[in-house]
């Protein structure tokens, strides 16, 4: 169970600073290029350079040349959704109506629920993906299956049962009681249990009545611990029914505070269409924004202001919210994050990117103990990447190298963010949970 893994290890001690960039040496960064990563019992033990092989008792596994990063976290996608990814020509409530409420109706049925959840982290783990906060549906099963599928792969789950008993077909709506029942069951069996955390999770503000979100708030405060995702302020169409249903609150994300389902643990998926009380909300009861912005130009909804959150002081994660996302992923989500600030006239780094989706979102979900980042004592959930794939990606990582005659070297931002921008899932080599082999790419051309 003791092996060494030779590579160029990239990961954050710390956060980078916001819009400021150079290279090695910058804030947070730990670049350890050439690397032997120590990993025992499932746990990274260390670190030493490529010349220094660990001794006899270790396993050594010699992937020079090749990135090692953490494994990512997605802080918000949805298991049931595969299915509905890259639907044609709406935005967000025709596009629920139309493809996604129809397609959860199937994970009603346990034998399409297991094959949806092995179907989903096994996608997952082949973007790079270790960790997740994960919707399944409206039905219980659709919950305990993917509990069970992420327990049977070790991997660091946060999900629960979808919470919704209004605004929602037949076959898709629960009502308060047996929902409190269903959430219970659930908590007691999976909070907890291998690495999975139970989220109370509101669909959203359209699709539960005050009294459910009220039961939410109960659960959240009746058992300490507990996480709790939803959506917020995505589209504009659902910011002003959510006014026409609660015309008590004071905005869509003051429904939830009435709610009591706001805190340190809770995660909100979007956040484009907030005002800077929602921020300072955000920032005072430690809740957090999870970024997704291929949904967020697929589905037409919005450009969310990362920046806003960085001055308003809540914290921010990167999400690829399949299937309004188009792309389980992470590269892709922080290259069309890049793009979405670059449109709001604010201009993000690789580190500020790669921090959200690994040692960030990990401090946001409080597990920085345990994921996110190459440290010592960390889980080893680990992604193996080339540093390109294709001609144009090889070309352009041998110009940052400085193989190109006539071009200068380039920094290791700078080679970086190209991998960032020109990289997906046919960069990942190999995926590690907690020390085991997760995932392997099968070749089928050589390099
Ligand atoms: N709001 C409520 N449900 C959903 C969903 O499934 N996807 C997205 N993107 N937004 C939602
Ligand atoms: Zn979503």
């Amino acid at each position: 169970m003791k092996f060494a893994l030779r590579a160029d290890l990239l990961d954050f001690d710390a956060a980078p600073a916001w819009g400021r960039v150079s290279g090695v040496g910058d804030e947070g960064l730990r670049w350890r290029p050439d690397h032997w990563l120590l990993v025992d019992g499932g746990r990274i033990a260390g670190a030493l350079p490529g010349t220094e092989a660990p001794g006899p008792d270790w396993q050594l596994i010699d992937r020079r040349g090749q990135l090692l990063t953490p494994g990512f976290i997605d802080t918000h996608v949805h298991c049931p959704q595969l299915d509905v990814i890259a639907s044609y020509g709406s935005g967000l409530l025709d596009w629920l109506e139309t493809y996604t409420f129809p397609a959860e109706r199937r994970f009603s049925d346990p034998e399409v629920a297991a094959a949806g959840a092995a179907l989903f982290l096994d996608s997952l783990l082949a973007h790079g993906t270790t960790a997740a906060v994960v919707f399944p549906t409206v039905h219980k099963v659709s919950a305990e299956a993917l509990f069970a599928a992420a327990e049977q792969r070790g991997m660091r789950l946060i999900a629960g049962k979808v919470l919704m008993d209004r605004h929602a077909p037949d076959g898709l709506r629960d009502d308060v009681e047996g929902a409190r029942a269903d959430c219970e069951a659930l908590i007691r069996r999976w909070h907890g249990r291998g690495r999975n955390a139970y989220a109370v999770t509101v669909r959203f503000a359209i699709t539960s009545t005050r009294e459910q979100l009220a039961m939410a708030g109960e659960l959240l405060a009746q058992h300490p611990g507990l996480y709790m995702q939803t959506h917020v302020a995505e589209n504009r169409d659902e910011v002003r029914w959510v006014g026409e249903l609660f015309p008590e609150a004071r905005s869509y994300l003051d429904v939830y505070q009435r709610h009591g389902l706001l805190g340190e643990r809770s995660v909100l998926a979007h956040g484009i269409w907030l005002d800077a009380d929602d921020r300072a909300l955000l920032a005072a009861s430690g809740a957090h924004i999870a970024f997704c912005p291929t949904s967020n130009l697929f589905l037409g909804s919005g450009l969310f202001d990362w920046q806003a959150a960085v001055d308003a002081g809540h914290r921010v994660s990167l999400a690829s919210d399949v299937g309004g996302g188009t792309s389980l992923s992470m590269q892709r989500t922080m290259a069309e994050g890049y793009k979405v600030q670059m449109l709001r006239g604010t201009r993000i780094s690789a580190w500020t990117a790669l921090h959200a989706a690994t040692r960030g979102a990990a401090e946001a979900l409080g597990l920085d103990h345990e994921i996110g980042h190459l440290g010592a004592g960390a889980s080893a959930d680990l992604a193996l990447w080339d540093w390109s794939a294709g001609g144009v990606a090889r070309h352009r990582d041998a110009v940052a190298r400085g193989e190109v005659p006539g071009l200068e070297k380039q920094d290791l931002h700078a080679r970086v963010f190209a991998w960032m921008m020109l990289a997906d899932e046919r960069c990942l080599a190999a995926t590690w949970v907690a020390g085991r082999p997760a995932f392997e790419r099968v070749e089928t051309n050589p390099r």
